[in-house]
């Protein structure tokens, strides 16, 4: 979900040169066949393509219904980004980031947990949400607290899941060289380029794991978790 997304594209990478078919859902479709062909053709697998709006809650169960085949691995990678001082004075422009962030994909996910339930064999559910949701700051609340939802929500819906085959894993990367990023200058040793991201995913997916970070930033978000309010208050980062 969110196919045009350059992680989601490099984890379908990994995931199509393992041998799995690749399906991809995207608000345009258009936008999608070219990631198709390139996948077919680099990879010798089915690759199929899906129209998809995380913000149009009322058809998602019908979306999931309506697939040729039921997805046995699931990731969600929309996301919005926004801009923190422009969403602070509109507040329409900031309940989209929210709701593409946060209600859009949780419910996206909440609706495809019935059709996974249906599947015997192990099965995933991966939800992009980043660093910007382990503590809220200045620069960009409004985005991260969006994630931190959305990170609650997998976590949640994680233990509820936890006697069933679904593993829900949460990827919280730092920084990614993407197109959401591509006019923010970004610190090489906290960066990391979408194929690292895409092979972290792959990797998670792999080893079962639960709340997997990028480079560096599982511990650098442990500190600054743990920073103390009147601290963090001084703080401008
Ligand atoms: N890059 C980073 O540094 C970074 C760090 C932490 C977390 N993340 C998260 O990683 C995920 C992937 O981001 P990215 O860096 O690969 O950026 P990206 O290339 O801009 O991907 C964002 C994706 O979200 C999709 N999207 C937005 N609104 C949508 C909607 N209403 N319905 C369906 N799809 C929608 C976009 O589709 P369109 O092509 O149609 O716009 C695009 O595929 C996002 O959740 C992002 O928040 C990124």
């Amino acid at each position: 979900l969110g196919a045009t997304s350059d992680i989601a594209i490099a984890a379908a990478h990994c995931f199509a040169k393992a041998g799995h078919p690749i399906m991809l859902a995207g608000r345009n479709v258009s936008s999608l066949l070219s990631i198709e062909k390139n996948i077919e053709e680099k990879f010798s697998v089915g690759c199929s393509s899906h129209e998809f709006d995380t913000l149009d809650i009322k058809n998602h169960k019908l979306f999931y219904a309506s697939l040729p085949t039921k997805p046995h691995v699931i990731i969600c990678a929309v996301g919005l980004l926004g801009s923190q001082t422009e969403d602070q004075q509109n507040l329409e422009d900031a309940q989209l980031v929210m709701q593409s962030n946060y209600i859009g994909p949780s419910l996206a996910l909440e609706a495809a947990v019935e059709t996974l339930l249906t599947i015997k064999e192990p099965t995933a559910i991966i939800g992009i949400s980043s660093v910007a949701g382990d503590r809220g700051r200045a620069k960009n609340y409004i985005y991260g607290s969006a994630k931190a939802g959305f990170s609650a929500y997998l976590s949640g819906m994680r233990q509820r899941l936890s006697k069933t085959p679904i593993n829900i894993i949460t990827f919280k990367p730092g920084f990614v060289k993407t197109k959401m990023t591509h006019n923010i200058p970004l610190p090489d040793i906290l960066t990391s380029s979408a194929q690292q991201a895409g092979e972290r995913i792959y990797s998670a997916f792999k080893g079962n794991k639960s709340n997997v970070y990028t480079k560096h930033w599982r511990l650098l978000m442990f500190i600054i978790s743990c920073l103390p309010e009147w601290l963090f208050k001084k703080l401008r980062f």
